[in-house]
């Protein structure tokens, strides 16, 4: 098979883009832990559902850049609508990161394109 500008091979996926998971590995109004190698450095991830949508972010708590889980993939949520970080428990927003409380209230969560194609999260390049 030729592959043409932009394609990758694989139905769906364009050149440039990971898939990361499906969208049924994360629990409906949970988190779950990543991976992906950015800019060539393995880099720690965390994608929250919500029903059908999905946002992933970068696992660094904008408190003290430190990973949101305490032990490795436990992640905290409340009420399916924000992530806790585990040290200090500030709420982050699902669906934009924002802290709404906590010690870095007002702070966000670093945000990394996803779309979806079918039940799969691409991460886009
Ligand atoms: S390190 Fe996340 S709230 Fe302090």
């Amino acid at each position: 098979m030729e592959l043409g500008p932009g394609q990758s091979g694989i139905a769906g996926l364009t050149m440039g883009e990971i898939t990361l998971c499906c969208l049924h590995d994360i629990r409906d109004g949970g988190a779950r832990a990543l991976e992906a190698t950015l800019d060539g450095k393995p880099t720690a991830l965390v994608a929250v559902r919500r029903g059908e949508d999905v946002w992933v972010y970068r696992n660094r708590c904008p408190h003290f850049s430190v990973p949101l889980d305490f032990h490795p993939g436990e992640f905290n949520t409340y009420r399916g609508q924000m992530l806790m970080c585990a040290h200090h428990s500030a709420l982050f927003r699902f669906e934009d990161g924002l802290c709404i409380d906590g010690p870095c209230q007002g702070a966000s969560l670093e945000a990394l394109e996803v779309r979806r194609d079918g039940c799969w999260v691409l991460l886009e390049g």
